[in-house]
């Protein structure tokens, strides 16, 4: 997925994101439930509304959110191969856009932020490819680029190159190019 192309657009189909979903989550079946589940609730949110899909999504709330502790709400655009590693603590603004291929770990935040004068801010991009540690804090309308790495515990409010780690609070740059292929 391109930086800013919807992430649920184009040709892929719900069975493919949920394939992809299940191969990258493989031994974890909490993550495996919630990515299951959110892919139900997105495909019905896209879609036209049928009486059942109200009071089901509200379940996947109660459940995904309330008690496994992860808020990934059905309106997020998520690539597919969404890696959840240790899903707890993670809170994801509908308005953030996940690329393929991406990993996310515990404790996590992607959010937007209201402003002193009211004003709230867009929500991060991450491209594909993407790797976030665990606490990771990315707040506005941040883009990391794709395959970049941000370290464990790191505060981003900076855009992010291709290929780049970030770490620390705020962070910086500790590489910022893709390793060449051996
Ligand atoms: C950021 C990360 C991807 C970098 O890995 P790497 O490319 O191998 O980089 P290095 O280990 O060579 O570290 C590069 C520099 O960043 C620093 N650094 C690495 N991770 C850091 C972090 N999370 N916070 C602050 N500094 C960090 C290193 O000390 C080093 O600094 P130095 O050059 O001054 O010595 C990795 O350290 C990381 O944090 N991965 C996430 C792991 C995680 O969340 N595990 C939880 C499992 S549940």
């Amino acid at each position: 997925m391109s930086a800013r192309a919807p992430a649920d657009g184009g040709a892929r189909s719900w069975k493919d994101d949920v394939l992809q979903d299940w191969a990258a989550n493989r031994g974890a079946g909490k993550s495996r439930l919630i990515m299951l589940l959110f892919r139900q609730v997105a495909r019905w949110h896209r879609g036209p509304r049928r009486p059942w899909h109200t009071p089901v999504t509200a379940m996947y709330t109660v459940l995904v959110n309330w008690v496994l502790g992860v808020e990934l709400p059905p309106g997020t655009r998520i690539g597919p191969g969404l890696c959840l590693l240790h899903p707890q603590a993670i809170v994801i603004n509908p308005d953030t856009q996940i690329g393929a291929g991406c990993t996310i770990r515990a404790s996590t935040v992607l959010g937007n932020i209201v402003k002193s004068d009211g004003t709230i801010t867009g929500s991060p991009t991450l491209d594909d490819g993407v790797e976030l540690g665990v606490g990771v804090i990315i707040i506005g309308p941040i883009e990391i680029g794709a395959g970049a790495r941000v370290g464990a515990g790191a505060v981003v409010v900076h855009d992010v190159p291709a290929g780049g780690v970030a770490v620390g609070n705020p962070a910086r740059l500790v590489s910022d190019h893709q390793e060449s292929p051996a």
